[in-house]
């Protein structure tokens, strides 16, 4: 069994401003040139200034993207698989080597100093071709990368504060206080899992697939930016504390939000999520069908196969990979294709557009499908987030 590993790269980094040094940090600040930051850069940062983002201590340089978007490696060959990076306008290009800049959020509040690196051009076409393994602006992540500025800044940030999360703030660990709370629950061995969905009882299975041979399970879903259609983060976690507390052993489970932003690079991004997660101290990671990936742009099994790039040691982290999964009338239980003999018409697959659809008709999906007490939590849900988009419209 794997044991916990040290963070990825070797130290867990925390870019917080220590306290008693905050006011010096507020006053040099007043002079520095301020960039706005969007939401996504916000979760970044956070997550840089936690350690989730081990060994990253800021936005990469231009040396550092490059190694990541045509190695899926840091330049000292640390496996970092998706560029984490700070997009400005063309009015910021002439930022200069070690001058600061001041990172402040839409709600007007300074959350963050760089000090500039480098600026540089990225070829986004590349960047889309090998991180998202295609151009078309229809994919979600290239979409985004296209929206952003052009130039992108690198360099090292420090941290004034965190943003305060609008729910569940109790629900926000930092890698260090998780590391601490799985070695007090006595948990030698952990499995991440990472969700930017309802838990459905194909992903119920794989969980419990995994606790049967490790100690905890870290139910660790993905609460930053999500496409429009996906359900939004708060239903999520109202339908996982409604599983979790009537199927799932008390102790066995730690829930705590990932606030990252969703890429749906697929692939990439699986190597990411596991990186993230051996930051906040699993040692194993589940990587089920079509991990992080959107539409049909990638095989259902390339989110596992790309981990092969990688040799076990360099991972520091034990992968568990799944079959798809569904339930079998003809089993009548949880199944995958490894498990299970029967015909296709014997298995309940239902895909996302089709749940929706039911959810929004206020039908439940069947029980073998999903739990009814998520079912009834995220239709209450999809009547809310309607009513405040007609509202929205209204105005
Ligand atoms: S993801 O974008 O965060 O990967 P989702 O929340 O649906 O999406 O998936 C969470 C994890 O469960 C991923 O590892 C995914 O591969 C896995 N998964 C989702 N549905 C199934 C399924 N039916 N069978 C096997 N694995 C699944």
């Amino acid at each position: 069994m794997a044991e916990r590993a040290l963070a990825h790269g070797g130290l867990l980094i925390n870019r917080m401003i220590s306290p008693k040094r905050l006011d010096e940090y507020r006053q040099a600040s007043r002079h520095y040139r301020v960039w706005t930051i969007d939401e996504w850069t916000l979760s970044d940062i956070d997550c840089i200034a936690i350690g989730a983002f081990s060994p990253l201590t800021g936005f990469l340089t231009e040396a550092e993207y490059n190694s990541v978007v045509d190695k899926m490696r840091l330049p000292d060959d640390t496996i970092w698989s998706v560029p984490i990076t700070l997009a400005v306008t063309e009015e910021y290009s002439d930022l200069e080597k070690g001058e600061k800049l001041l990172l402040r959020g839409q709600d007007g509040i300074d959350y963050a100093i760089l000090t500039v690196a480098d600026v540089y051009q990225p070829n986004k076409q590349k960047e889309a071709l090998h991180v998202y393994r295609t151009t078309d602006v229809a994919h979600p992540g290239v979409a985004n990368l296209h929206d952003r500025p052009d130039y992108y800044v690198g360099g090292n940030i420090e941290v004034l504060q965190r943003p305060k999360p609008e729910q569940f703030a109790d629900y926000y660990y930092t890698p260090s206080e998780t590391r601490r709370m799985f070695k007090e629950l006595g948990w030698r061995t952990v499995v991440g899992f990472q969700t930017r969905n309802p838990v459905h009882r194909a992903h119920e299975y794989i969980q419990k697939a995994a606790m049967e041979i490790v100690d905890g399970l870290f139910l660790n879903p993905l609460v930053g930016q999500t496409k429009s259609d996906d359900v939004p983060a708060a239903v999520r976690m109202e339908s996982y504390f409604a599983l979790l507390q009537k199927y799932y052993p008390e102790n066995r489970v730690f829930l705590g939000a990932f606030p990252a932003a969703m890429r749906y690079a697929g692939p990439r991004e699986a190597v990411f999520h596991a990186m993230v997660r051996k930051n906040y101290g699993c040692t194993h990671f589940i990587v089920g069908r079509d991990h992080a990936g959107v539409g049909d742009y990638y095989g259902t099994y390339d989110a596992q196969h790309i981990f092969s790039s990688f040799s076990p040691d360099e991972l520091g982290i034990t992968l568990l990979f799944f079959e798809h999964s569904f339930y079998c009338t003809a089993c009548q239980g949880m199944a995958t294709t490894k498990t299970c003999p029967h015909e296709k018409e014997h298995h309940v697959v239902l895909s996302g557009t089709k749940v929706r659809e039911l959810l929004r008709k206020g039908e439940t999906p069947p029980p073998e499908f999903s739990r009814p007490e998520v079912a009834c939590i995220l239709i209450n849900g999809l009547r809310e987030k309607e009513s405040v988009e007609r509202e929205k419209i209204k105005k």
